[in-house]
């Protein structure tokens, strides 16, 4: 059987600098590669940056930059993507960047392949256009009826398009879903499946012509593929698929897990798959959707000017310990909070009090009794029993949990040990034997088996904090070639009259308060400036004749009756008393902003004139107005009321 072992980030955007969440998918992807190469896999570790998109195209346009300066500045420069992963000892085999040329003509191939088979077809897109963003929208990714970026309305539209026929994949990508481990953790299926798969697939549409940064269809150059075809196919093309640069497919795929995070795991667990059915590839094994990193309870956001630097954390308490706390602190698979007063806390106890603690006593006894080697004899006693058990168990709890990416629970398993050795020094007084000439023999095993429970436990640290855990085995006197991980089950593999070597305190403590202070107002300095508060939606530059604009016929309405529409989490359905005598049915997307049952009897405003159109299956007669602004970030929207007084029918101008 090969153990080989693929896994993966997802490729990062470069926009913007990146931030810790980014860096804890990168550390746990660490983790893992690390893990399966100790347990001696071949392992093909990759990342890199998805550098194509409008967004991208944009900002380098701000910057007065092209978008290949603006994406090399961040990928390369100082202080840039590479040297992030850098700093985090990162050991990615492998880093791809999407305006790499071999992966852009591999897209192109890949691209026509689909086509020629007739799973990419031409087509229209109808849609909604937002003209000061020049961008298409479907009717389901509006906000509210407007346009996502900007706010502002959006109007009919169509443009020739490719599409991907994503429905055609729909029943089998369903089975592999319900049928097996695709995806985990295994709350992401039903989120998948009732979401997206059970409304129904839809094709996909696969190229754009509104903007120019992207890989050109070759065979129609007006059009770009979309970047997430460009993004998802990046972990072929990074082993060579379509293309000389590489010749490792078959040698690494499939994947054998994405680690990716849970905004994007509907790209990953359908989109991707069914593109590589298309292709008649094999799947990847797994899907792995973690949970996000908020900030003090709230989402890292630039707007809201709470993003974490990792670098300055890293600087500040050290790589390792960041690495370490992201992973024992929050689990893998689910939302954690980031606050500056746990990371403090989870150093302060595992690592200065639990790990670095039993490892600076440790060698400091065998130094102090025994001038830095123990002699050979040994005494057991009755209490040594259960820390040795404990120790030589340790891999294969730690190997379940990890094998289920399970990082903060196989760092527990570490820590019930370490927290049992550090019991067991209680238990022996080593400070009391060392008063009797009598018990060296004793005192010497006590040292020993606590060198041994530390070298267990450093080896398997060591995929987590491969820094610290390396010094911590030299301190013990451990042959690094002897750490491997089958030793890593056996207890009694240092030499009988291992010889430490004293050395720094590895983890010095931290004084809670005055640290929480002094990191605060540094980050507060160092942080980009929030937006302000509120945000209103720039004014239309257009400017509209008075014609055209009386065209438009506001009427007060009142609401007589309002509901949820099933299945539209978006949504209100409003019956309308217009004046006219028959009631007149709206649609309106503030689901999130209103309950029904709060708005009957209230007097809007709404369009009345505008062509029906149907949403949910259900006729929208006009479209009722409203303000929008962002409040810290946060989009807000109040109905546009007026005074009961005013009649249902009565014409605003
Ligand atoms: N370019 C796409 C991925 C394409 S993969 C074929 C992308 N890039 S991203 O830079 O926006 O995000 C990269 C990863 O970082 C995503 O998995 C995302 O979930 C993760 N994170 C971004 N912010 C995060 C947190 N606050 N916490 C945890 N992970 C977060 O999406």
């Amino acid at each position: 059987m090969s153990n080989k072992f693929y896994i993966t980030t997802p490729i990062y955007y470069p926009s913007d600098k990146l931030h810790i969440g980014h860096t804890y998918c990168t550390v746990a992807t660490d983790a893992m590669a690390r893990y399966k190469r100790m347990q001696g896999c071949d392992v093909m570790f990759l990342t890199g940056t998805d550098e194509h998109g409008q967004k991208i195209e944009e900002k380098a346009k701000n910057a007065g930059v092209t978008p290949q300066q603006f994406v090399d500045n961040i990928v390369d420069g100082n202080g840039g993507i590479k040297d992030l992963w850098k700093l985090m000892n990162i050991s990615n085999d492998r880093f791809i960047r999407t305006t790499d040329d071999y992966h852009v003509s591999a897209i192109q191939a890949i691209f026509k392949k689909m086509y020629e088979k007739g799973d990419i077809y031409k087509g229209k897109y109808v849609g909604k256009y937002s003209t000061p963003c020049e961008s298409f929208w479907t009717e389901s990714q509006l906000v509210d009826g407007k346009c996502p970026d900007c706010g502002r309305d959006v109007i009919d539209a169509e443009e020739e398009a490719y599409f991907f026929r994503l429905s055609k994949y729909a029943d089998r990508i369903l089975e592999l879903l319900e049928g097996g481990d695709f995806l985990e953790p295994a709350s992401r299926v039903n989120e998948m499946v009732n979401n997206f798969i059970k409304p129904g697939l839809e094709d996909l549409c696969v190229s754009r012509t509104s903007f120019k940064w992207g890989v050109p269809v070759d065979f129609d150059d007006k059009h770009v593929v979309y970047v997430w075809i460009d993004a998802l196919f990046n972990y072929m093309t990074a082993l060579g698929f379509m293309n000389d640069k590489y010749d490792e497919v078959d040698k690494y795929w499939p994947a054998d897990v994405h680690f990716v995070g849970k905004e994007i795991v509907r790209f990953h667990s359908i989109i991707w798959p069914a593109m590589l059915m298309s292709m008649e590839l094999p799947l990847p094994k797994k899907v792995y959707g973690h949970g996000w990193l908020n900030f003090n309870g709230e989402k890292m956001s630039k707007s809201r000017g709470n993003v974490v630097d990792p670098y300055l954390l890293a600087q500040r308490y050290g790589v390792d310990s960041l690495r370490f706390f992201l992973l024992r602190t929050f689990p893998f698979g689910s939302d954690g909070n980031f606050t500056n007063e746990l990371l403090i806390q989870t150093i302060n106890t595992d690592l200065a009090n639990s790990l670095g603690n039993l490892v600076s006593r440790t060698v400091a006894m065998v130094d102090k009794y025994f001038g830095g080697q123990l002699p050979a004899e040994r005494v057991e006693g009755e209490v040594d029993a259960e820390l040795i058990s404990m120790a030589s168990a340790l891999r294969d709890a730690y190997q379940t949990q990890m094998d289920k990416y399970a990082f903060q629970n196989g760092l527990a398993e570490i820590f019930k040990v370490l927290s049992r050795a550090n019991k067991y020094i209680d238990e022996t007084t080593p400070w009391i034997l060392a008063k009797d000439e009598a018990n060296k023999a004793r005192l010497a095993t006590v040292m020993y088996n606590l060198l041994e429970t530390i070298r267990v436990c450093a080896s398997l640290l060591h995929p987590f904090m491969p820094e610290s855990a390396d010094k911590i085995l030299g301190q013990i006197g451990a042959d690094k070639a002897a750490c491997t991980w089958d030793n890593a089950a056996v207890f009694g593999v240092l030499p009988a009259n291992v010889k430490v070597n004293k050395g720094e305190a590895l983890f010095p403590r931290i004084d809670l308060e005055k640290e929480l202070k002094e990191l605060e107002e540094i980050q507060a300095a160092a942080a980009p400036k929030a937006e302000p508060a509120i945000e209103i939606a720039p004014q239309a530059e257009e400017n509209v004749d008075f014609e055209t604009f009386c065209k438009s016929d506001f009427r007060a309405v009142k609401v007589k009756a309002c509901e949820a529409v099933p299945k539209s989490s978006k949504l209100l359905k409003f019956t309308l008393d217009d004046g006219t005598g028959t009631d007149r049915q709206i649609l309106s997307g503030i689901a999130k902003y209103y309950k029904p049952e709060e708005l009957v009897g209230k007097t809007l405003v709404a369009i009345v004139n505008l062509p029906p159109r149907k949403m949910m299956g259900l006729a929208s007669c006009g479209m009722l107005i409203s303000a929008v602004h962002s409040e810290g970030g946060e989009e807000k929207l109040n109905l546009l009321m007026v005074s009961d007084a005013i009649p249902a029918g009565a014409k605003l101008c």
